[in-house]
This record gives C-alpha cells, structure tokens and sequence, in this order.
C-alpha cells in the first residue's frame, strides 16, 4: 500500500483526504482534525480506499474516486463526504443519505474558470488551433495558401448552450462579446435570464439543427447520460462544432466518433471522457478533428486552490453539527 500517513492520538475528528491538496486547506483541516493524507498521484484503489475509510468521520475525496454503496458500507463511522469537484456524480447520494452521512461540493467558484476553458475549446477547435500548431512543428508549413486550414468564425455565429445552470450562463456571456446568437436550452425554461443573457430558449432539436457551435453544460444524471447520441449528432449541421466541458457520459463516444470520421459535424473539443484517463489507444485519438484535453477545465490555481478550500470548510461544519454552506443533502441533520 503506498504512503498513508497515521492518524496522530488527538481527539479530533478522524479524516481520510484521497489526494494532496493545492494551497494551503489542508494546513486548516490539520487545525482541527486528525488528518491522514493520501500521498499518491495516483488515487487509492477501491481496496485502498475501503482500508483508509473504515476508521473515519470525514472523508475529502475527488472526482476520481468512486463511492457508491459498497464503499459506504465499508465506512460506518462516516458522517460526512466532501468533494473538491462541482459534480458529484462519482457519490452514491442517495446511499448517502440513507446512511445519514451529509454529501458536499463545491459549485460556483469553478464557474468562470470553466466557462473560459470551454470558450478557449470552442475557439480552439472553431479555427482548427491543434491542426495549425502540429503543422507548424512538423514542417508542414510550406507556404502560405488561400485554403490551408480553413476553420469556422466564432464572431457572429450561433451557439447553443445545453443546460443554462452557471457555467452554462457564464459562456453565454461570454458569446455576448463575439456578438453570437446565443440559444439554450435547459429542463426548465428561465425567461428571467433571457433578456440578461440576451439569448433565447430552443427545443433540443431545434438548437441542435441551428447551432453553429453546441456546448454542453449539464451535470450527469440518468436522464443526461448519452444524451449527445446518433440522433443528436445526426440533427447537427455539418459544419457544427460540438463542445463539452460537463461528463464525458453525457455523450455517446460511438456515435461521437461516427460523426466526427463521417464530418457529419466539422469538430468537437471535449475535456471530458466516458473512461479518464482516455486510454492511448482510443480511436477517438485518431481523429484530426477532435481536440481532447485531460479533464483540466477547472484547472486555474486560483480556482484550484479555492475549490480545496471551499472542499475542506464544508468538511468541517459538517464535522461540527452544522449545514455546510454546499451540501446536496442537508436533509440529513434533521434525521
Ligand atoms: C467538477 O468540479 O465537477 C469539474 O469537473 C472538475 O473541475
């Protein structure tokens, strides 16, 4: 088992943190609890992770680490679970509640940073960046040439934004300042934020048929997983570029590349994927057209630091009896 380091004899709360953390949270927690760290830069195996938990009140863990219903089992000591992620998918929270342990995330401070990641993917892949910079290393800048690489505008275009949670509207503001038209569409409609965001509401088969680029902001729920299918990309336009910086499940990755090797759809740019890492020799790699980064859209050290901090202050109210500020479950404390 790699380092894991003991837990002293202080009569703190016993907590089990599944990576280092950026910043400085982790000295705050230490304050005030008896933390052991795991010391990896690869996460605990699900063995690892059942051993570190079986002792703990509290557990700072990433979206990396899965924690469904067996390993709670594992963890009966467990009061409170806090991840440094937004997304909370990789939690059994409904397991959670049942066993009356509170679940916490950290929303909103990843918001603008993330918002910038997908725009910079957008225009990455809207005027074919990775293409332009392989060629330029690889010698094949021969000339300059009326044709070599030509992308799509961003200025003026039409994006459709699926799901207008926060991140979804700090894109729509951002489209503002290239003058596109913007669309969304969510579960529900949210006219008051039309008019701010200057954007309008479209069925999910109308965006999908009008929008030049489509950027995908939902979380990942049963009714989101492979909601990008055959049958999304078949009603895109072929010179669409898709985006998604949300869950890699949120797409079909079949069907992604089907549309992609077909040029049904000119692009995509995608931080996410259905497996992370995306194994070497995925087919997905093969495609000139796709850009993939490694799940970084939050990856600022501002945000990164902050979300560690906002991560380890939920942990400790949790710890201390009280409603942690961002708590999916708060209905717990009152059971
Ligand atoms: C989240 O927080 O859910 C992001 O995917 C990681 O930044």
């Amino acid at each position: 088992m790699p380092p894991l380091l003991p837990f002293g004899r202080r009569p703190h709360p016993r907590v089990f943190v599944t990576r280092q953390l950026p910043g400085s949270a982790l000295d705050e927690l230490r304050e005030r609890a008896d933390v052991s760290v795991w010391e990896d830069e690869q996460p605990p195996t699900r063995e690892e992770l059942i051993e570190a938990v079986a002792e703990v009140e509290g557990l700072l863990c990433l979206l990396t680490d899965n924690i469904d219903a067996g390993l709670l089992e594992a963890a009966p000591r467990l009061r409170v679970i806090s991840t440094m992620a937004v997304g909370y998918d990789h939690i059994d929270a409904d397991a959670a509640t049942r066993q009356g342990i509170l679940v916490c995330h950290t929303p909103g401070v990843l918001t603008e940073t993330t918002a910038d990641f997908a725009f910079a993917l957008l225009l990455a892949a809207a005027r074919r960046l990775p293409e332009g910079e392989r060629a330029a290393r690889e010698g094949r800048w021969t000339t300059w040439h009326p044709s070599f690489l030509l992308g799509q505008d961003v200025y003026a275009a039409t994006l459709g934004i699926v799901g207008l949670g926060q991140i979804g509207q700090a894109v729509a503001r951002r489209a503002r300042g290239f003058q596109m038209r913007v669309l969304y569409h969510s579960r529900t409609r949210k006219p008051e934020l039309e008019q701010e965001l200057r954007c309008s509401y479209a069925s999910f088969d109308n965006l999908l048929a009008e929008s030049d680029f489509v950027s995908v902001h939902v979380p990942l729920t049963p009714e989101t997983r492979h909601l990008f299918n055959e049958a999304a990309f078949a009603r895109m336009k072929p010179t669409a570029v898709f985006v998604n910086t949300s869950r890699g499940a949120v797409v079909d990755e079949a069907a992604l590349l089907r549309a992609l090797e077909s040029h049904h759809i000119a692009g995509a740019a995608i931080d996410v994927t259905e497996t992370e890492p995306l194994p070497k020799h995925d087919p997905l790699l093969r495609l000139p057209n796709l850009l993939v980064t490694p799940h970084i859209g939050s990856a600022s050290s501002a945000t990164r630091a902050r979300m560690a901090e906002m991560a380890v202050e939920n942990l400790l109210a949790g710890l201390a009896g009280k409603t942690p500020k961002h708590c999916v479950n708060p209905q717990v404390l009152a059971q």
